[in-house]
């Protein structure tokens, strides 16, 4: 079988620079994006060579997604994986949240999302998958008020990908939201219970086992589906 090719937005640092280097060690391809330099990319560049590719993409600036778009003309993408998001404010309520702060997580975790995945949609295979990373803290069952306003964008993610998934219901796609657990990176902080070992691993099975099954699900990293 021709290498697997996976395209990870984001993956300068965390949970992305992670999920690159579990798809390298499992020897695929992978197309990897930061929005500026990354030297933990660039290690990883020079212990997998030609596996790695690095691209410059920034999820705010449609231009940026676009010329991706163009530069993978004629590639097979199998797994289609958007990583990157913020986390601002995460004590704050609606009363005392710097606005800006909301807007900004609305857009890079909820709309700049789904709008990557409508942009780059054609690039990924049939029977591939293209998955969103979001939280446990999206779930609007589970919901016990810790990090309101970062939680309500990735709430908002879900909605949007629900609307994307109804308007490609013909699409042959795995569509996932993928909640890694609360892991220990810059944004999960040191008292997140998780390594990353605990959790990327985990994840990357999790895409594997739903190649070739089309439809959305909300799923955790043990592949069980999460309440909406
Ligand atoms: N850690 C957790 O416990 C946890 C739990 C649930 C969900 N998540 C989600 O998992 C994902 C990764 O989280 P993490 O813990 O690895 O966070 P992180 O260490 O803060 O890394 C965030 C990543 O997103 C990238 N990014 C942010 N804004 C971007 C933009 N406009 N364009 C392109 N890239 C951008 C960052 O790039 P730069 O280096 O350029 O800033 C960085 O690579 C996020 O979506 C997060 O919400 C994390």
């Amino acid at each position: 079988m021709a290498r697997q090719t996976v395209l990870i937005i984001g993956a300068s640092r965390g949970l992305g620079l992670a999920l690159a280097e579990e798809w390298l060690r499992r020897g695929w391809h992978v197309i990897a994006t930061t929005r500026g330099n990354s030297s933990r990319l660039d290690a990883l560049a020079g212990r997998f060579g030609d596996a790695l590719v690095i691209e410059n993409l920034d999820i705010l600036d449609v231009q940026s997604v676009r010329a991706l778009h163009a530069k993978l003309d004629g590639r097979q993408i199998d797994v289609l994986f958007v990583n990157a998001g913020i986390a601002l404010s995460n004590d704050k309520t609606p009363v005392d949240v710097n606005e800006q702060d909301f807007v900004d997580m609305m857009l890079t975790n909820a709309l700049a999302p789904v709008r990557v995945v409508e942009l780059l949609d054609e690039r990924v295979v049939d029977g591939g998958v293209i998955a969103i990373m979001t939280s446990g803290l999206a779930s609007i069952a589970n919901g016990t008020g810790f990090w309101p306003l970062y939680s309500s964008s990735k709430a908002a993610l879900n909605m949007l990908m629900k609307g994307y998934a109804a308007h490609h219901a013909s699409d042959a796609h795995a569509l996932l939201l993928m909640a890694p657990g609360w892991v220990r990176t810059d944004m999960g902080g040191d008292e997140a219970p998780l390594s990353i070992a605990d959790s990327i691993p985990h994840v990357v099975d999790t895409i594997e086992a739903n190649r070739g099954k089309r439809g959305l699900r909300y799923v955790d990293r043990f592949n069980t589906d999460v309440p909406w």
